[in-house]
C-alpha cells in the first residue's frame, strides 16, 4: 500500500512505497528540499535528518543548489534549475510560495504561486500501488491577464530527482545511432553537467530518456541503484549534475535548448511524466522494477503474447506485388507464423523512396483489386494481417504534397531539407491531424487490418510553422499531442488494432510511446551479433515483450556478416520474435529447422514475454537471459556464445530465483536438476565447439 505523510511542524511530506521512500521538505524560505530518496523512512526518522548539521559556510553560492526538488531559477543558484521563465518586463527570477497542498494515500500536490508575477507553478506526485515508483509531472498556469503579456517558459523539466551524497557517482544511459541503437555505457559522473538531449522531434537513436545512478560500485545482483525516465516521444533534455559541493540531481523534461514556449494569460502547459525509481540488488532488480512498471501501469496489453510476426522489408524492398505476397505468407505460414507484415511500396507511386508517401491507396498496378486478395489469404493462411505506415511523412513526388505544400514543417526563406527524400507533416495543425487520423481511420476500417507497423523516418529540420497563431515553437510539443491523440483514437475506435512503434529502428522508444503501442521495432540492424549488445541496453529498462525482433538473411544484407540460423533465432527469442527474410531464398533444412525454431520459441515466449528477466553474468563471449514465470512454475534460459577460447569447455551457469528444494526438469531431454545446484554450481551448458553457438533451455518444476 503506497502513503504519503505530512508532518506540518516540520514541513515534511514522505512518499513510500514498498521498500523505498522520497522525503520532501519545504523551508522557511519556501523551498522545496528533496530531503531523502532510498530505503524507506518513518516520518520520526526523517525528521531527525532536519538535525544533520548544516554544510560549512559557503560564499559565492546558495548551499541549496543541488538540493531542491522544485528547482526553480532565481538569487544565488547557478546551478541547472529544472524551471526557468522569462516574465514580459525581463523579469528570470522566481519566487514560488506554497499556497495550497492535497494529499491523497497515493497522490500529492504541492501548488506554488510567485510572489509578484502570475504564474502558478504545481508539482505532482503519484506512487503506484506495490511499486517503489513515484512518477512526476509539473503544471505551469499563466494566472494572469492581456496587461501581463505572455510568460516565456524556458526550461520546464518534469522532475528534478536530488541524489543522496554518496561516495561516488556513475551514471548508465544508452548511446546509439541509426542501426546501432540502445548502447549500454557506464561512466563516471563528471563534475558540471552531463547532459542528453534530443533536438530531433522525435526520441532518437542518439539517446534515450532515462538514466540510472549508482556509487560506482552496483553489479548485475548487487547495489543500491537509482533511475528515472521520461514519459516523451518528441524532443527533451536530460541533465545529471554533479556539484563541486558534491551535490547530484538529475533534472528531465521535454523541450531542448533553445526553444522555448510561450505561455498566454489563462494557459497552462503540463508536462509529460518522469518517473523515478530507487532499486536494491544491483541493475538487474533494477530492470526488472521497470518491466514490471511498463507492463502493470504502461502497456495497454500486458497479459496478450505477442505474435511471431513475418515482415516482407528485407525480403523485397520495395519491390512487391499481390503475387509475391501471397507467396511469402504461405511460406511463412508454414514455418508457424502468426502476424503477415506487409510493410513499404504497397501504396501510391511507392516504387521506391522519392514517391508516394502521403498517398495512402494501394498501387493499382501491384495491388488491382486492393489489398483484400491479400489480406483475406492471408486470413485464410490463420495468420493476423499488418500493413506498414509512415502517417506523419510526404515525398515532395506526391499527391498529397502536390495539393497541400503549406503542411510541411518549413521556415520562410529557408530550404527544405529533405531526408530520404521526405518532409515531415506538421501535426501540430489541427487540419493535417485530422486528415492524418482519416485517412487512418479509413484503412483501417475498410480493410481487415490487425496491425500497423507505425513508422517515422526522419527527424525535424526547417521546423517553423510559418502562419501559426500564436507562437511557432509550440509545434515541437502540440505535433507530439497531436500523434498520442491520434493513436489514442485508432485504438480507442478500433481495440483490436495492435500497433508497432517504428522510426528507422528504435528512433521513437520511450514510455510516451509504449502506452500506445504494443511493440517497438529495436534496430534496423538485424544482425544477431550486434543484435545482443543492443538488446542488452534495450533490456534495461524496457521489456522483452515489447522488443521486435527478427531472424533475417546470412549473411546479413546489412553488415555482411554470416551467422547459423539457430543461433540467429536465439537472439531473436529473446524478445518479441519475427522473421524477415527472404523465404524464398532458404533451403529445405532451413526451412524446416526454422519450423522446429519457431515451435521452441512458442514453447517458452510466455517465458520471455512475462516472465521476470534475470542477465545472468556470462563469462567472456557468452550472453544468457534467464526468464522465470511468475508463479515461479517454469523457466527458461537463453545462451548465446560468439566464440569458445582455447578449448574451454562452457562453465555451468548458476540460474537465479529458483526454488531451492525443487527439481527442474529439462523439456527438451528429460533432465532433471536440483533447485539448489542450479543456483550455485548452475545449469551445465554443452555448446557446440564453433562460433556463435547457442541454446534455449526451458525447465518445468516437478510437482512436490
Ligand atoms: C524504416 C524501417 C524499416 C522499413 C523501412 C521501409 O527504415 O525501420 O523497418 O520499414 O523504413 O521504408
Amino acid at each position: 500500500m503506497p502513503s504519503i505523510a505530512h508532518d506540518p511542524g516540520h514541513g515534511l511530506w514522505i512518499l513510500s512505497g514498498p521498500g523505498s521512500s522520497y522525503v520532501l521538505h519545504l523551508d522557511d524560505a519556501h523551498r522545496l528540499r528533496g530531503l531523502h530518496w532510498g530505503p524507506r523512512l518513518t516520518l520520526d526518522q526523517a525528521a531527525s535528518l532536519l538535525n544533520y548539521p548544516a554544510p560549512g559556510r559557503r560564499s559565492f553560492e546558495d548551499p541549496a543548489d543541488g538540493t531542491l526538488d522544485l528547482d526553480t531559477a532565481g538569487a544565488m543558484r547557478y546551478a541547472h534549475a529544472g524551471i526557468q521563465v522569462r516574465f514580459q518586463d525581463g523579469v528570470r527570477d522566481l519566487e514560488p510560495r506554497l499556497v495550497d497542498a492535497t494529499q491523497s494515500d497515493s497522490a500529492l500536490v504541492l501548488r506554488f504561486a510567485d510572489r509578484h508575477y502570475p504564474l502558478i507553478i504545481e508539482t505532482h506526485y503519484h506512487l503506484r500501488e506495490g511499486t517503489d515508483v513515484l512518477e512526476r509531472h509539473v503544471r505551469l498556469q499563466h494566472t494572469g491577464g492581456p496587461a501581463d503579456g505572455p510568460i516565456t517558459v524556458v526550461r520546464a523539466d518534469s522532475a528534478t530527482w536530488v541524489l543522496p551524497r554518496l561516495g561516488d557517482y556513475r551514471l548508465s544511459q544508452v548511446r546509439g545511432q541509426w542501426s546501432a541503437e540502445t548502447r549500454l555505457t557506464r561512466t563516471p559522473l563528471p563534475y558540471g553537467e552531463t547532459v542528453t538531449t534530443s533536438r530531433r522531434g522525435i526520441t532518437g537513436h542518439q539517446a534515450n530518456p532515462w538514466a540510472m545512478i549508482d556509487d560506482g560500485s552496483a553489479t548485475e545482483e548487487h547495489g543500491p541503484v537509482w533511475s528515472c525516465a521520461l514519459a516523451w516521444s518528441g524532443g527533451w533534455k536530460l541533465t545529471a549534475q554533479r556539484l563541486p559541493t558534491e551535490r547530484v540531481t538529475v533534472s528531465a523534461g521535454f523541450g531542448h535548448d533553445p526553444v522555448t514556449r510561450e505561455l498566454a494569460p489563462g494557459e497552462e502547459l503540463v508536462t509529460p511524466v518522469c518517473v523515478g525509481a530507487y532499486t536494491e540488488d544491483g541493475f538487474g532488480a533494477a530492470s526488472r522494477l521497470w518491466h514490471r512498471y511498463v507492463r502493470d501501469h504502461v502497456l495497454a496489453h500486458p497479459d496478450e503474447v505477442r505474435p511471431v510476426l513475418y515482415n516482407s522489408w528485407e525480403a523485397t524492398g520495395y519491390d512487391i506485388d499481390v503475387t509475391g505476397q501471397i507467396e511469402l505468407a504461405e511460406k511463412a505460414a508454414a514455418l508457424g507464423v502468426e502476424l503477415f507484415v506487409m510493410d513499404d511500396g504497397w501504396f501510391g507511386a511507392r516504387t521506391n523512396d522519392a514517391a508516394g508517401l502521403g498517398d495512402w491507396t494501394p498501387n493499382p498496378e501491384r495491388f488491382p483489386d486492393g489489398l483484400a486478395p491479400l489480406i483475406d489469404r492471408v486470413h485464410e493462411l490463420g495468420m493476423g494481417f499488418g500493413l506498414w505506415v509512415e502517417p506523419e511523412m510526404v515525398n515532395p513526388d506526391s499527391d498529397l504534397y502536390r495539393a497541400h505544400p503549406d503542411w510541411v514543417l518549413h521556415q520562410p526563406h529557408r530550404r527544405r531539407t529533405e531526408h530520404r527524400n521526405q518532409l515531415v507533416l506538421n501535426l501540430a495543425r489541427p487540419d493535417v491531424a485530422a486528415w492524418v487520423h482519416g485517412r487512418l481511420d479509413e484503412l483501417v476500417t475498410k480493410n481487415a487490418i490487425d496491425f500497423l507497423k507505425w513508422d517515422m523516418n526522419r527527424p525535424f529540420t526547417e521546423a517553423g510553422w510559418p502562419d501559426a497563431e500564436g507562437d511557432p515553437d509550440r509545434l515541437w510539443t502540440d505535433h507530439v499531442h497531436a500523434l498520442y491523440a491520434i493513436l489514442d483514437r485508432l485504438r480507442a475506435d478500433h481495440p483490436d488494432l495492435r500497433i508497432e512503434s517504428c522510426s528507422s529502428g528504435s528512433g521513437r522508444l520511450d514510455l510516451g510511446i509504449l502506452a500506445r503501442s504494443d511493440q517497438v521495432w529495436a534496430s534496423d540492424n538485424t544482425d544477431a551479433v550486434d543484435r545482443v549488445e543492443i538488446q542488452h541496453g534495450f533490456s534495461q529498462l524496457y521489456p522483452a515483450q515489447v522488443m521486435g525482433a527478427w531472424v533475417t538473411d546470412s549473411p546479413n544484407p546489412f553488415t555482411g556478416r554470416s551467422v547459423p540460423l539457430d543461433f540467429r533465432f536465439r537472439v531473436a527469442a529473446t524478445g518479441v520474435l519475427g522473421l524477415g527474410g527472404d523465404l524464398n531464398r532458404w533451403g529445405d533444412t532451413e526451412l524446416a529447422r526454422a519450423a522446429e525454431l519457431v515451435a521452441e520459441y512458442k514453447a517458452a515466449r510466455h517465458l520471455v514475454q512475462l516472465g521476470e528477466q534475470h542477465r545472468l553474468s556470462g563469462q567472456g563471449d557468452l550472453t544468457a537471459v534467464q526468464y522465470l514465470a511468475p508463479d515461479g512454475r517454469e523457466t527458461a534460459v537463453i545462451a548465446l556464445r560468439h566464440a569458445r577460447h582455447f578449448g574451454h569447455r562452457d562453465a555451468p551457469l548458476p540460474l537465479r530465483a529458483l526454488d531451492p528444494a525443487a527439481r527442474y526438469r529439462d523439456t527438451a531431454t528429460g533432465a532433471v536438476h536440483h533447485g539448489a545446484v542450479l543456483l550455485t554450481h548452475g545449469l551445465p551448458l554443452d555448446l557446440a565447439a564453433d562460433d556463435h553457438t547457442s541454446t534455449l533451455v526451458h525447465l518445468v518444476r516437478e510437482p512436490a
